[in-house]
């Protein structure tokens, strides 16, 4: 799966099959053998990530509050034995709390956390009560966080790992109807960039995504001003990029030790544009549709 994502990349094209094979090696000895903790995997990118670390040989810790889903994602996998369940629900710190004990009670070693789990919002800000804002805030950055620290602790035991935070654009500017997710995306590089250059000395890398538009569920689930999923496939993700290419590209910048990184399209280009052209930038923004 990963091998056919990768063919199906433009990028390809520049490359001699020769020099494609030498990336999958590098691939295969960076994940291979590895115990890894992905969040976010009975859908999307963390579903797509999870068939293409188990192709990679990686042994893997699956989560999501969906137990039904991670059995499917379990049983389609390369390598169904080496994938373990633990559900979790990351609007709980109990529930988080109780899947770190377990995790870290029954595996060794935690060589990489793929911290994806999460949730968006399609919901004017005037308009979402504090109740719903703080749910995304748990979900999108303390449960994220509580993860990470445990984790981290754990790896400077066994001497580095690398933790993998999936951001977004919306980690880079605000946007319509996306106030506390934006707000919970940021609050992820504030804490991470901090953090990174505080574990460095115990060997362990920090690496921020920042997805652009992908076709997952995400704007199906992401809660409404009721606090509800709200059912919708928007425009941008629906022809957004795959799930399986966003998941090569991730590996490949995570194996190249990237801190941070855009995945996606066109959308992209916003974060050149918002450096260099900053003004212009947001009267394109504004512009976009919100959906
Ligand atoms: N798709 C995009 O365009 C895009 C762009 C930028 C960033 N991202 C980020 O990518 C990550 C993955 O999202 P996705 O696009 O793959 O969307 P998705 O298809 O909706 O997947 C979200 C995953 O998070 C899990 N999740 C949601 N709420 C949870 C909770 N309370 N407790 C535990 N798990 C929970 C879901 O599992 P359960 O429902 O089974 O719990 C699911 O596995 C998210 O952090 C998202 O913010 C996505």
């Amino acid at each position: 799966m990963i091998i056919n994502a990768c063919k199906k990349n433009n990028s390809l094209n520049r490359y001699s099959l020769q020099q494609f094979e030498v990336k999958i090696k590098a691939l295969k000895s960076y994940f291979n053998s590895k115990t890894i903790w992905i969040t976010g995997a009975s859908s999307g990118i963390g579903e797509a990530l999870t068939y293409a670390l188990s192709e990679l040989g990686a042994r893997l810790i699956i989560s999501a509050r969906r137990q039904s889903e991670l059995e499917r994602v379990k049983s389609a996998c390369a390598h169904p034995e080496s994938v373990y369940i633990i559900t979790m629900d990351l609007s709980s710190p109990d529930s988080v709390g109780a899947a770190i004990q377990l995790c870290l009670g029954r595996h060794q070693r935690i060589d990489m956390l793929f911290n994806n789990g999460g949730i968006s919002q399609r919901a004017e800000a005037l308009h979402t009560d504090l109740e719903i804002v703080r749910r995304v805030m748990e979900i999108d950055f303390f449960s994220n966080v509580a993860l990470s620290q445990a984790v981290a602790l754990h790896m400077k035991e066994q001497g580095g790992g690398h933790i993998v935070i999936t951001s977004s654009l919306m980690g880079k500017w605000g946007f319509y109807l996306r106030s506390a997710y934006a707000a919970a995306k940021h609050a992820l590089h504030g804490y991470y960039d901090s953090m990174r250059m505080e574990v460095e000395p115990f060997n362990i890398k920090i690496t921020l995504l920042t997805p652009g538009f992908i076709a997952s569920e995400i704007s199906r689930h992401a809660l409404n001003d009721k606090g509800m999923a709200t059912g919708e496939m928007d425009n941008n993700q629906a022809s957004g990029m795959s799930t399986q290419q966003c998941a090569s590209e991730i590996l490949k910048g995570v194996a190249a030790a990237k801190t941070e990184f855009g995945i996606g399209g066109k959308e992209l280009l916003g974060l050149k544009l918002r450096r260099f052209v900053p003004a212009f930038f947001e009267k394109i923004l504004r512009k976009q549709s919100a959906r």
